[in-house]
């Protein structure tokens, strides 16, 4: 029963009390317009403690098989690890490998950059095409939107994910085979959608060229399955290799970054990396009540496990980031979607949220209405960039627009407030704000490849907080098999139109489909 009205009112330097700085200043966490007293904060972080989550951020950073359901490491850190410290999997120290395929990559993004690697026909390779899905999509495509400003303008990059044909045909349709490289990017290589569009981007380029050497010179592949790349026809010098211990929603510092290094060339993408090693080097060093990851994860839990709220929304106010929301959506969910604990045992509270959003100001015509008055209690992250992309007037009226959402969403408009302002008093109930809509409101200094580091670093680690609370492998992601086995099996009573026996209604569904396929 507590108002952020009287909060804020009570204490005058709630805000102070309530935010953090990260070491250089780049980003602000303003956590104060979330419903929670100093009393709420220390009995996170106590419940924290007892989740020993010091212990198991270092069994992570120290290459401890904590991925239990599939006995792996779980280091994405290593991938930013620009110290070079080693760190040891079953006794060997990973980091050489990291390094190693970093140079290669290097070498490989100069070389296609400054036009020394050229297509068959010896023309200089304009278009990327990315082709893969899930963690081998999301991270390459949103971070290239978000750096845009550090691209190399004169190429193009393309993300092909989907196995509906359309997505490919559309992409292609504007692309010349001479200037076009494909990075077929998955970690087994066995997904049937990237397989399928990768198949169907070899015929593509077979056709114009009618020729297999043809493959050499248009497909690179990032995997971890050699073998696979091989039987492709992708020469095996042209694979970029990463590692079981690298999860495909946390790879994009690993190889599965590679179209992100073409667009930005090595010297950015390092940046990107120390970013991300200086959040992670804050995460495994400060203590819980300054720590910007755990701050967040434990005030998500608050909302999750004790005001029972279903969802939370990332609004990033930039369209560099449009995709920020998309990529954490993978993230988050398909780390902390478990009902299952690492013990086996079904759990009784809740874990990961539904996580979606959208850019501000966009979002704000769309479902914010729902946000100030409906009857849901949706936490919300309001992300901003302080410094312009080149436009003040744009830029100070997108920040008016995020730093007005959170303050009426925290303190709303009271019905004393209306009549005071003369309001009919029939449209008061409607025009009344409740407010006490708890947000954060996470402010970049400016939007580069080292801050963009900083903050994925800070969302992976919330989910890692989140998942040792709540006592689940976040690192697997069994419940997306089912759907595979059962796609097959479909697919084969579509193909060969074979007599089906499912359930009723998945038979009309089949029995309808095969009426109206021409
Ligand atoms: O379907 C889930 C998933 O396994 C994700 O975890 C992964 O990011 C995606 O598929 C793609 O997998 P791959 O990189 O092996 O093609």
């Amino acid at each position: 029963n507590i108002h952020l009205r009287e909060l804020f009112k009570k204490d005058e330097k709630r805000a102070e009390k309530f935010s953090l700085l990260d070491d250089d200043e780049d980003i602000l966490l303003d956590f104060s317009k979330n419903l929670i007293t100093k009393k709420t904060l220390d009995l996170l972080i106590n419940l924290a403690k007892k989740r020993n989550l010091g212990k198991e951020i270092e069994r992570m950073f120290n290459g401890e098989k904590i991925n239990n359901t599939e006995n792996r490491a779980v280091l994405h850190i290593a991938l930013r690890n620009i110290d070079n410290t080693p760190i040891y999997v079953d006794g060997k120290n990973v980091m050489p490998a990291v390094f190693n395929v970093l140079n290669q990559m290097k070498d490989f993004t100069n070389r296609v950059r400054n036009g020394e690697w050229l297509g068959f026909s010896g023309k200089r390779i304009k278009n990327v095409v990315n082709i893969g899905i899930g963690g081998s999509d999301l991270g390459p495509y949103m971070v290239t939107e978000a750096l845009k400003m550090y691209s190399k303008r004169d190429m193009r990059f393309f993300f092909v994910s989907n196995i509906d044909y359309a997505h490919i045909k559309e992409t292609l349709f504007e692309l010349e085979p001479d200037e076009t490289l494909f990075i077929i990017a998955s970690k087994t290589f066995t997904t049937l959608e990237t397989m399928t569009n990768a198949n169907t981007a070899k015929e593509w380029i077979l056709k114009r060229f009618n020729n297999k050497k043809a493959i050499e010179k248009h497909f690179v592949a990032v995997s971890t399955n050699k073998k696979g790349v091989k039987e492709f026809g992708i020469d095996t010098d042209n694979m970029f290799e990463f590692w079981n211990w690298v999860g495909g929603r946390y790879s994009l510092c690993s190889a599965i970054g590679l179209s992100i290094m073409l667009s930005i060339g090595y010297d950015n993408f390092h940046k990107l990396l120390q970013g991300y090693n200086s959040m992670d080097k804050h995460f495994r060093t400060k203590p819980f009540n300054k720590n910007i990851p755990v701050i967040l994860a434990l005030i998500g839990i608050w909302y999750n496990n004790f005001f029972n709220s279903q969802t939370y929304a990332i609004l990033p106010y930039s369209q560099y980031l449009w995709r920020f929301a998309s990529y954490f959506q993978q993230a988050d969910m398909e780390s902390n979607g478990k009902s299952t604990d690492k013990n086996g045992e079904p759990v009784d509270y809740q874990t990961g949220p539904i996580v979606w959003g959208e850019p501000g100001t966009n979002g704000q015509h769309a479902f914010y209405q729902l946000l100030h008055q409906g009857t849901k209690l949706i936490p919300s992250d309001f992300i901003g960039i302080v410094k312009d992309f080149g436009n003040k007037d744009h830029h100070n009226k997108l920040l008016a627009n995020l730093i007005a959402q959170t303050e009426a969403l925290a303190f709303g408009k009271t019905e004393e407030e209306l009549k005071n302002e003369g309001m009919d008093s029939k449209l008061i109930p409607f025009k009344t704000f409740k407010g006490n809509r708890p947000t954060n409101t996470i402010l970049l200094k400016e939007l580069s490849p080292f801050t963009l580091g900083k903050l994925i670093s800070i969302y992976e680690h919330k989910i890692f907080t989140q998942g040792i609370i709540w006592n689940i492998n976040s690192f697997d992601q069994m419940g997306v098999e089912l759907g595979k086995i059962l796609t097959k099996k479909i697919l084969n009573d579509i193909v060969k139109n074979s007599k089906h026996n499912h359930d009723s209604s998945t038979n009309l569904l089949l029995n309808y489909i095969k009426k109206h396929s021409f």
